[in-house]
């Protein structure tokens, strides 16, 4: 019986932190529902901002990084998930114009107090932060993906992912070049999510 009562109490400790915050969840629905065919930025489509939430709840992360915020699309996707799980959102985008846009977007949504949103070049700004993270959603200049995630790894706690954009369609040589690398790498384990049709690869770390 007490073992029984023991295992339970573990099991609860060890899942994903699932926070209960309805109004917030009806405003961000709403807001995506309103926004839905309007994101003109570069922005991920829908089904792609639905594969970032769902990746990051089923992992239950909390340290998000994204690079390339534009107007706040993904952005937001993300941080609804980091809503439920207890976590925040670093987001770094290089033109002033996307980021004041987004962190409005952010506001109207209700989860602007989850991001940490910065303006500046990710070449640099990825490099100074310490981290660690687990969970990262790369979608910027793509000739530069490898970087990103070389500069990454060692800041990606076991069990977390990093996530790309883009890998399927319209990523480049800079995309493949990052899957390909990233697909040989013996302690990453490497999927792609076709959602929209650009591609999502969700590359986890095992050891
Ligand atoms: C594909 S868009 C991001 C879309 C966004 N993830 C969304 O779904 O709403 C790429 C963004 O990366 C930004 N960007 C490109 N190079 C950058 C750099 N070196 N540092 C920061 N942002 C960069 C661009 O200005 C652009 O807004």
């Amino acid at each position: 019986m007490r073992l029984a009562f023991a295992l339970a109490v573990a099991a609860i400790a060890a899942a994903p932190a699932v926070l209960a915050d309805d109004a917030l969840d009806q405003r961000v629905r709403a807001f995506l529902e309103k926004e839905r065919g309007q994101w003109h930025d570069l922005n991920v489509p829908w089904a792609d901002g639905q594969i970032l939430h769902d990746v990051v709840l089923k992992h239950g992360f909390r340290r998000a990084l994204e690079i390339g915020t534009s107007t706040g699309h993904s952005g937001v996707w993300i941080a609804w998930a980091l809503s439920k799980t207890g976590g925040t959102l670093t987001t770094i985008e290089i033109d002033p114009g996307r980021h004041e846009q987004a962190k409005r977007n952010f506001e109207e949504a209700g989860v602007a107090s989850l991001i940490d949103a910065r303006l500046g070049d990710a070449h640099e700004i990825v490099k100074q932060l310490p981290g660690p993270f687990d969970f990262v959603f790369s979608d910027a200049d793509k000739d530069w993906y490898l970087q990103y995630f070389k500069d990454l790894d060692p800041k990606l706690e076991v069990g977390g992912c990093f996530t790309a954009h883009n890998v399927i369609r319209s990523g480049g040589s800079g995309a493949r070049e990052f899957l390909d690398h990233v697909k040989k790498l013996p302690n990453y384990t490497t999927t792609v999510e076709t959602g929209s049709g650009e591609g999502i690869s969700v590359s986890c770390k095992t050891r």
